[in-house]
């Protein structure tokens, strides 16, 4: 069966700096992926070249088949293509469900002048889309009101709305305790099982990618190194080396995720649910 998205031989260089040097890789449906490596890998670069934030030096990026590069996130949005962001992207002065109701009518590619109008906007499917991250009860809270974990359990039911077929996650528990940083993933194995979606995420937390990714990608300066099942994964040669020290230059930060908490790039975020909300995005603290 065809990929869902193909990655063929993409490089990107920051002036000398090759931050994204041949990678390839295939996402399946109903793959729960992880790309992960040191602090600069370039991992959100990868990113970023995917959503068509930023453009190849050299590659491709099919998804089923069809060149997705150059396309806006937008675009991207409506052909099933989302993401969440390191920090969350939601507004606080909002109620939980409001958020919701707005991330559709982004993704039914209306504008949010409409917003005064249409308080009652596909309630039911926004009511739905919250209970799937077990966020119904709190519906009518302000955003801003919210634990962390559940501003980011928010961010994930808005990346839903457009029914996506790919979720892009860049260190989506990034901030959360231990605790939660499972709970997010383990919700969003659980959407990958129930509803297909295909996932690929970033996570310096090693228990969270062992414990919740079907395959792993591991990148150093800007190469793929390896991949595979978390078995072969762990036991990768060269994996090791990067991850506990031996051989790769500039790897050791990546140890543990309690060593590059809060130390990863802040990667400028657009937003998760197309264009139109840029301008107004607000960051919980
Ligand atoms: N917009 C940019 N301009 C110049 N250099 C950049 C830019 N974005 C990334 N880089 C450089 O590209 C390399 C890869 O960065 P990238 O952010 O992709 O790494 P990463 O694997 O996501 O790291 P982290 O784990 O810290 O988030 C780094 O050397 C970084 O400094
Ligand atoms: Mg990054």
């Amino acid at each position: 069966m065809m990929p869902l998205l193909q990655v063929q031989h993409l490089s990107k260089a920051f002036g000398g700096n090759q931050a994204v040097n041949d990678v390839s890789f295939d996402v399946h449906a109903g793959d729960m992926l992880a790309l992960i490596g040191p602090n600069g890998a370039g991992k959100s670069t990868t990113f970023h070249l995917i959503n068509g934030q930023l453009l190849p030096d050299a590659g491709e990026v099919l998804l089923n088949g069809m060149s997705i590069l150059g396309q806006t996130p937008h675009a991207l949005s409506r052909m099933g293509v989302s993401r969440t962001f390191q920090v969350a992207q939601t507004f606080a002065s909002l109620t939980v469900l409001e958020n919701v109701q707005l991330a559709l009518l982004s993704a039914d590619g209306l504008g949010f002048s409409l917003w005064r109008k249409a308080t009652q906007y596909r309630n039911a499917d926004a009511m739905h889309l919250l209970a799937q991250v077990q966020l119904d009860t709190q519906a009518q809270r302000p955003c801003h009101a919210l634990a962390y974990g559940d501003v980011k359990r928010l961010e994930l039911a808005m990346s839903l709305a457009n029914q996506p077929r790919l979720l892009l996650m860049d260190e989506p528990t990034a901030g959360m305790s231990p605790q939660e940083r499972h709970a997010l993933m383990a919700l969003t194995r659980e959407l990958v099982r129930s509803q297909g979606v295909s996932v690929l995420f970033t996570e310096h937390s090693m228990d969270v990618v062992f414990e919740h990714a079907h395959r792993i990608l591991v990148m150093a300066r800007g190469s793929l190194m390896a991949q595979g099942d978390p078995q072969s994964i762990a036991q990768h040669p060269d994996v090791k080396a990067v991850y506990f020290g031996r051989g790769t230059r500039g790897a050791r930060r990546a140890v543990s995720a309690d060593d590059v908490e809060g130390v990863s790039s802040a990667s400028v975020a657009t937003t998760s649910i197309g264009a139109t909300i840029t301008a107004d995005k607000v960051s919980p603290t």
